[in-house]
């Protein structure tokens, strides 16, 4: 038997523009997906205590099987603390995971580029159209600016330097919403409104670009302000759900510094800024007073 692990991560500024060639800033999060594999007379998937889709779940460990050339059928075991709660980048974590315990099978030692293109090949069974932001953050974790290029070789990602640690509050939401068709409601709006579509994902630019100055500056009240100008984009591009609002506004209200969804939206999960660890927590309470589920993480 061999295993592999992976982080999840939350994406800070640009999610869906991400996926029309707009950078993007995400953070990988400390919370873990693990794949374990071992050879068997059959393929076989065992989600642990996780809420999965078995049907994109199988394709995916062929798609990642036939990208490394490895024949032969396996039981894949998902587990880990990472929730395939939506936005959290659990489906990437779980590719790149198995790309790894695969490479291990095999006793070949790749590269860290060459899992990251491995599970992108898997994360199209999840996603369809995936940027490529979240195989990245699963494969290198840290801060990154992500930007999608033309073909998938363009892809451009560099780590950010942040000046100080700060504290996120998760909130989710408990409403599974899948990517794919977040994604390609995005894309209808934008074939429906290109010109609507063009000003928000030049402003959603400039919020990523101002991001980064806020970020190395450690200006924690900008970066706040920030998240909620992207979380109002957001709110435009109509991937923000009832669950969501809920979420965004009671963590306003325990003092958020800005709240936004992170990932695809329309349920799945939202990020809070929280001042210090005391309102971190006091945030979490009034999400969790909402009935949502949540917790809290640091990130740099
Ligand atoms: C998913 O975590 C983020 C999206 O932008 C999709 C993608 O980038 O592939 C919604």
């Amino acid at each position: 038997m061999t295993t592999g692990e992976a982080c999840g991560k939350v994406i800070l500024f640009g999610e869906h523009f991400v996926v029309h060639e707009v950078p993007a800033i995400a953070a990988g999060i400390s919370n873990k997906t693990i794949v374990e594999v071992e050879p068997s007379s059959e393929m076989l998937f065992i989600p642990g205590n996780q809420r999965t889709i078995p049907e994109l779940t199988y394709k995916s460990i062929r798609n990642v099987l036939s990208v490394m050339d490895i024949k032969g059928n396996f039981k894949v075991t998902l587990g880990g603390d990472l929730a395939t709660a939506g936005g959290l980048g659990s489906s990437a974590a779980f590719c790149v995971a198995l790309a790894i315990a695969f490479a291990k099978q095999v006793g070949i030692a790749f590269s860290k580029e060459q899992i990251n293109n491995f599970a992108y090949e898997g994360e199209k069974a999840f996603h369809g159209n995936p940027s490529g932001i979240d195989n990245v953050m699963a494969t290198y974790g840290g801060v990154m600016k992500y930007t999608r290029g033309k073909t998938s070789k363009d892809n451009k990602f560099e780590p950010l330097r942040i000046a100080r640690p700060f504290y996120l509050v998760v909130g989710i939401t408990g409403k599974s919403s899948p990517t794919v068709e977040m994604v390609s409601k995005v894309g209808e709006f934008k074939k429906a409104k290109p010109e609507a579509f063009a000003k928000l994902a030049e402003k959603a630019e400039k919020i990523v670009l101002s991001a980064e100055n806020v970020l190395a500056n450690g200006d924690l009240i900008g970066l706040g302000s920030l998240m909620n100008e992207n979380e109002f984009l957001l709110e435009k591009l109509e991937v923000v759900s009832a669950e969501n609002i809920k979420i965004i506004n009671s963590a306003r209200g325990a003092g958020a510094l800005g709240a936004k969804i992170t990932g695809g939206g329309g349920g799945g999960c939202c990020i809070a800024l929280a001042k210090d660890e005391k309102y971190a927590g006091q945030i979490l309470a009034a999400i969790k007073k909402e009935g949502f589920d949540g917790f809290v993480t640091t990130v740099g």
